[in-house]
């Protein structure tokens, strides 16, 4: 087996699945909002591993944490008390102003952890086949139960019979789900992408946020806001809901939460946090204190460095820098999304952008095919934004300007 600074890619048999379409280029190593390959090519980040690298590259406080608790302790198990659990949970409970947390290892996990946690209300309420209200070009995950939440048929294809007892519906249209909440009795949650991501940065407008936490009210329901790519500060406020001023009853995490190291957790509030009892649920890695650590290094870091307040202002000045440099130009039919989660809807199919963009010195990716989506790291600064901006603008423009 070679070290992986020797190993050569191009000689390489390929025995790891094609499951993903890839750039021909690997990535060394990054510091900060950069990034170089392993033919010393530098990229500036606009994609964070898919909103994940919280803080950047090698951040000088969170590598030494965790080379700290590497040292000491990397797993151990749920049949012990894990009191960096506890310190995250705490944390995490404090900032969303909810109660408890179940630990997981990705979003998926999280988002099947509140799809249990949803049907297990439901029997514990006489419903005995509870459905759960979903969303069109929703992104829950590649799991059986999560791909069947989803609402794209691509990610379904081929994985029939879906999971049933989702019931689903437009987003921000108020009437779709008054009329699921007035004809059926066996719904027991809504589950909502605050910003759709996957679906290409389609925000849930603050009226609607609001309206559905009022029917989930009046009906019982839980609602259960999926931040696994909006959450952890992207938006500027540390959940995207709290923009809205309503507060979730069960909010699954992952992503940015540890700064690349893999973690999931689901936050809940009173009406959800009892439900899972001893034996409902289980991770053997969930909880491990490296992750644990993570999460709480990310969180300290990110308060004391004030990167929500960077998200906000960065962020604004970078969607301002594009509207800007794109004013005008035919085929950019909208400029979306908020803080640091920011999509460029084109009029026409643009994943070619993604190499384009990576010959120019940046990273980023396409989504829902005419979507360029920028999730860079938190502590992107003002200058970064405009190099961003500068790489971006010409190539869009050039893009656009090629015959179809
Ligand atoms: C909103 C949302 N939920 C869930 C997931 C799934 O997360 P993971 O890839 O960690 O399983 C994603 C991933 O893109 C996501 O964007």
């Amino acid at each position: 087996m070679n070290a992986p600074e020797t190993f050569s890619l191009a000689a390489a048999e390929p025995h790891v699945m094609p499951t993903y379409g890839r750039l021909p280029l690997a990535l060394a190593y990054g510091r900060g909002c950069w990034v170089w390959d392993t033919e010393g090519r530098k990229y500036l980040d606009g994609l964070g591993g898919i909103a994940v690298n919280t803080l950047g590259h090698a951040h000088p406080k969170l590598v030494p944490a965790l080379q700290d608790q590497i040292a000491k302790l990397i797993h151990s198990s749920n049949y012990y008390l894990v009191p960096l659990q506890e310190q995250l949970a705490a944390r995490l409970c404090e900032l969303a102003g909810m109660t408890n947390v179940f630990f997981c290892n990705s979003g998926l996990e999280a988002n099947e952890a509140a799809l249990k946690i949803a049907r297990k209300y439901g029997h514990d309420r006489g419903v005995d086949r509870p459905e759960i209200v979903v969303y069109e070009s929703a992104f829950h995950g590649r799991s059986i139960a999560t791909l069947s939440a989803t609402g794209n048929p691509k990610v379904q294809a081929g994985f029939a019979p879906l999971v049933e007892g989702f019931v689903r519906v437009p987003l921000n249209d108020a009437s779709a789900i008054e009329a699921v909440a007035r004809t059926n009795r066996n719904v027991v949650a809504v589950f909502l992408e605050v910003i759709q991501g996957e679906g290409g940065i389609n925000p849930a407008t603050v009226p609607y946020l609001r309206e559905v936490r009022r029917i989930c009210d009046e009906r019982g329901w839980l609602l259960m806001l999926d931040e696994v790519q909006c959450g952890m500060g992207r938006t500027g406020k540390w959940f995207a809901h709290q923009w809205a001023g309503i507060k979730p009853d069960v909010m699954p995490l992952a992503k940015g939460l540890g700064s690349g190291v893999p973690i999931g957790a689901v936050v809940c509030g009173p009406k959800a946090a009892d439900v899972f009892k001893a034996g409902n649920h289980g991770s053997t890695f969930g909880g491990n204190p490296l992750a644990m650590r993570a999460g709480v290094e990310t969180l300290r870091i990110m308060e004391e460095e004030g990167l929500l307040e960077n998200a906000a202002r960065v962020g604004a000045a970078l969607k301002r820098g594009l509207e800007e440099g794109l004013a005008g130009v035919a085929g950019v039919t909208e400029i979306r999304g908020q803080g640091l989660m920011l999509g460029i809807e084109l009029a026409r199919p643009c994943g070619a952008l993604l190499g384009r963009a990576a010959d120019a010195g940046l990273m980023l990716s396409v989504t829902a095919e005419r979507v360029i989506r920028l999730v860079p790291p938190l502590i992107l600064s003002a200058d970064e934004a405009r190099q961003m901006v500068a790489i971006l603008v010409p190539l869009i423009r050039d893009f656009l300007a090629e015959p179809q």
